[in-house]
């Protein structure tokens, strides 16, 4: 008798589990593995469903090869930058060799998914060794930073609607960096980046990006003073990136001081490179703690909190850098254990991505 009663409650009990996981979402937690219950906003919501853009930089490679990434990545974000594939080394690796194949790939992935692409990056410091050993004049230096940033604009002309034109070009003591293009084409390199670009697509949004924002007062500074004296001189300029590579420990002065002094700018601000460090003294036996990860999803709530209190009309969103902790360049960057993003290794969300949801409540 009592073997009739098991295989219909064994029954029961397996369908009411499977109806539970369907409903709540559940959340593996990443600090002790097991499953929890993570109580989002509603069943159904996504970062698609933020009031501005969120976006993810992007690799080809992993876009193609794993199936997991491209479905979260396609479910997600409304926005996407290409992390490594339209860097001038890997667009135009000779001086008559432009390689489209990867970054062609993810702006096709956008545009068949309905995501806004962004550009980056047209000007920077690292470039390919035909570069570095070029030698001409300055008409000569000229010319090949025009052809370069032409060349690449049209070819995504109306397919990539912004681009980080400048990137990285003020130094950590607030001047301009020393890069081979300050060397070869002194400070107006910076404006003409601008006039060439928007030459080749007078619709595309155009920012000037860089990092510092939040931690250091004195660049923060100089990059203002950049971008406040390319609108004076009417260059075409419309936004300001504040990578924000930060920190879960950052005061949230420095947050604040960072989003709405970018705001005063009256350009459109992108937090451009987003993640957030919970090793910020590269301890090497760092363990992830639940702790850490509420810290880590406060400060996250916070930078969304202050980003939503800016002009409507300056949103222009908020893109992490990297999609999971599995694939974030930090701990290969700086040889550490870290947890720097909002979806862990096995592609779930961790409290850092609830605390991006609370950041608009
Ligand atoms: C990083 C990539 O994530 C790495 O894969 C690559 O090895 C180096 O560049 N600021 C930027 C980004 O503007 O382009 C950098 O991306 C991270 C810092």
């Amino acid at each position: 008798m009592k073997h009739f009663l098991i295989l219909p409650l064994l029954a029961f009990v397996l369908f009411s589990c499977s109806k539970r996981t369907a409903i709540l979402d559940p959340i593996l937690n990443p600090v002790n593995g097991i499953l929890r219950d993570l109580p989002l906003q509603s069943p159904k919501s996504t970062l698609k469903d933020m009031p501005f853009k969120v976006g993810a930089s992007v690799s080809a490679e992993l876009l193609r090869s794993n199936p997991e990434y491209r479905a979260l990545v396609m479910k997600e974000f409304s926005s996407l930058t290409a992390e490594n594939a339209m860097k001038f080394w890997a667009l135009h690796p000779e001086e008559n060799t432009y390689n489209w194949k990867d970054a062609d790939e993810i702006v096709d992935f956008a545009k068949a998914n309905g995501k806004r692409m962004h550009g980056h990056t047209l000007n920077w410091f690292e470039v390919p060794g035909w570069v570095t050993n070029f030698s001409g004049d300055t008409t000569a230096w000229e010319n090949l930073m025009r052809t370069h940033i032409q060349t690449v604009v049209t070819h995504f002309k109306g397919r990539v609607s912004s681009w980080d034109v400048v990137n990285e070009a003020i130094d950590e003591n607030g001047g301009y960096r020393n890069n081979i293009w300050l060397q070869k084409l002194g400070i107006s390199y910076i404006d003409k980046a601008f006039q060439y670009a928007h030459e080749a697509d007078p619709n595309a949004l155009l920012f000037y990006n860089d990092y510092g924002h939040d931690y250091s007062p004195i660049k923060r500074t100089a990059i203002l003073n950049l971008v406040n004296g390319l609108k004076e001189r009417g260059v075409p300029i419309n936004g300001i990136g504040l990578q924000f590579h930060t920190r879960y420990n950052q005061p949230d002065a420095d947050i604040t001081s960072a989003i709405t002094s970018a705001a005063a700018t009256g350009l459109l601000v992108h937090i451009s490179e987003l993640d957030m460090t919970v090793n910020p003294n590269s301890d090497k036996n760092l363990t992830y703690t639940a702790t850490l990860a509420e810290q880590q999803a406060a400060k996250y709530k916070f930078i969304v909190k202050t980003y939503y209190a800016i002009p409507k009309a300056q949103q222009f969103g908020i893109t992490t850098w990297n999609v999971t902790d599995g694939d974030s360049w930090i701990p290969g960057t700086y040889n550490r254990p870290d947890w720097p993003l909002p979806f862990d290794a096995n592609y779930k969300r961790k409290p850092a991505y609830q605390g991006i949801l609370d950041g608009v409540k």
